[in-house]
């Protein structure tokens, strides 16, 4: 039985927030893999971007959904492009029910401020429209990864939560 949850989906899907808070109901342990990755490198995730680049950035990013991936009862927020490589993929779903927090642009937008400084990808998108291209490029991605996908544009962090309470207990229902 797998009893990790991994949240994927883009920057502002609300991973973070909707991870600790689930976490918290189902009483797994919380990891967001941006910390760990902070942690391994000594520095922020834009200082990281910034001075070693994004390669490098990935390159971390793989060894610690390695580490995460192996273990168990866990909720992981995963970086927004952990999905960009294949292999993070395939170790998550070893032991992890995957969730797709879906968003709209304009809820990126929104939430994220488009802010370049905080998340350096975001520093390539210039308006609404490369912003919908850069969604558009990553989707099939997540589609792939996903077992479950959730619309989280209109919904509250906790009515978020019970969403994947219930999609999750769906699921393991059906893949006893
Ligand atoms: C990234 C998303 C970020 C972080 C890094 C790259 C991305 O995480 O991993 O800045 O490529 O989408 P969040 O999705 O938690 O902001």
């Amino acid at each position: 039985m797998k009893t990790n949850i991994a949240l994927i989906g883009f920057m502002g899907a609300g991973k973070s927030a909707v991870g600790a808070a689930l976490a918290e109901k189902l009483g797994k342990q919380f990891i967001e893999t941006d910390a760990l990755i902070e942690k391994k490198a000594g520095q922020p995730v834009p200082v990281i971007f910034e001075e070693k680049g994004e390669i490098a950035f990935r390159e971390i990013e793989i060894e610690v959904i390695k580490e995460v991936a192996g273990k168990d009862n866990q909720v992981i927020a995963c970086g927004g492009g952990v999905v960009l490589n294949r292999i993070n993929v395939d170790r998550l779903k070893l032991k992890a029910v995957v969730v797709w927090l879906a968003v709209t642009p304009a809820a990126v937008l929104r939430r994220t401020g488009l802010d370049g400084e905080a998340r350096p990808v975001l520093k390539q998108v210039k308006n609404l429209d490369e912003l919908r291209g850069l969604i558009k490029f990553r989707q099939p991605l997540y589609a792939l990864a996903a077992d479950i996908r959730i619309d989280t544009s209109r919904l509250s962090i906790q009515a978020t939560v019970e969403q994947i309470i219930q999609m999750t207990e769906e699921y393991a229902d059906k893949h006893k």
